[in-house]
């Protein structure tokens, strides 16, 4: 081995290739580092999410998100443009509803709030791209995601309300829907009533394989969509489970989904990398509210530099795999890039 004499380098030995071999090279100076740069994190790849409520003027900070807010839909038209001026092109809506019920009857009213917020963002700002959250937690009153009997919360009702609901979205003029449920079948209830009614180049953004986790806990009070009783565990996923997260975006793509989703994004890059590696498919990451607070919070103390790990977090997403990122932090972001 020790004779390379060949070496067409003049090199004599293995060991001199190994001391002529210097990784840092390209990392001596700003301008090689970013010549060199794999990965890129851009504008283009941010969705901001947003909290609509009734009333007007409204904007109240959730406490767990510094920096978020529920707002009304006249200071939502106002956060859009601000939104749209950073260079953001998509926002996804979330509503708190006037009234819950066992139903969730306001998540599929034409005139509910996210359908008015859809309706008035649309208006004054055409070219935001907006995209809705589908579920029924957020109005339901025992806060699950679709119609509970007994001590079950049942599939097949509660994907035809989703359908219903997701319908409201595209005729109140959102560009794309993102079924949250993780109920089987969704994804093909939504993009049959959709083509029914002419919605056919209606993209859908399937949250395909979304864990049951405890980073969704700032979300919920944002949300107001705490589960009165029980928990989401036999609709979203086992954290433990990677190999059924591709049988559930492989389901997804079957059904019809354009975009998948991994959620949440820092503790399931595997499963980020192995999605797109398999399906090779548009595919987002979501950010979740746990991991935005976390963030922020270490930030207040001091002990993180928080725009650096926002930073660095978000450019991990990216080179896990993911094209879009959902994340709180698209403004802070948006600023720096
Ligand atoms: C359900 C939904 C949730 C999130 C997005 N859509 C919460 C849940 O499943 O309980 C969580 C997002 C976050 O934590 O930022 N409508």
């Amino acid at each position: 081995m020790e004779d390379t004499q060949e070496s067409p380098f003049g090199f004599r030995t293995q060991t001199e290739v190994q001391q002529f071999k210097r990784l840092r090279r390209t990392r001596m100076t700003a301008v090689l580092r970013s010549m060199v740069r794999e990965t890129r994190l851009s504008k283009d790849d941010l969705i901001y999410p947003l909290f609509v409520c009734p009333g007007t003027k409204v904007k109240k900070e959730v406490s767990s998100m510094p920096g978020v807010y529920q707002m009304s839909v006249d200071e939502i038209v106002r956060e859009c443009e601000s939104v749209k001026s950073l260079g953001i092109p998509a926002v996804i809506l979330f509503g708190i509803p006037e009234r819950k019920d066992e139903t969730g009857s306001e998540a599929y009213d034409e005139l509910g709030i996210v359908q008015r917020a859809i309706h008035a963002v649309k208006k004054a700002i055409p070219e935001l791209f907006i995209v809705t959250d589908v579920c029924l937690c957020e109005y339901t009153s025992h806060g699950h995601c679709g119609i509970v009997r007994g001590n079950e919360i049942v599939n097949d009702e509660s994907i035809e309300l989703l359908a219903r609901e997701a319908l409201t979205h595209a005729q109140a003029g959102a560009d794309m829907v993102a079924p949250s449920d993780m109920f089987d079948g969704r994804v093909r209830a939504i993009r049959r009533i959709l083509d029914e009614n002419n919605f056919l180049n209606l993209p859908i953004m399937s949250y395909a394989a979304k864990y049951a986790s405890g980073f969704y806990g700032p979300f919920r009070e944002a949300a107001e969509s705490t589960p009165k009783f029980g928990d989401r565990r036999s609709h979203q996923m086992d954290p433990a489970n990677s190999n059924e997260a591709l049988r559930e975006v492989e389901a997804d793509i079957g059904e019809g989904a354009d975009i998948v989703m991994v959620k949440p994004a820092m503790p399931y890059l595997d499963v980020l990398r192995r999605v797109k590696d398999t399906f090779r498919m548009p595919t987002a990451a979501y950010n979740v509210s746990g991991e935005y607070s976390m963030v922020k919070a270490a930030g207040r103390l001091g002990w993180i530099d928080e725009e650096r790990v926002m930073m660095e977090m978000l450019t991990g997403i990216k080179r896990a795999g993911a094209d879009l990122i959902l994340t709180y932090f698209a403004k802070d972001a948006a600023r720096l890039l």
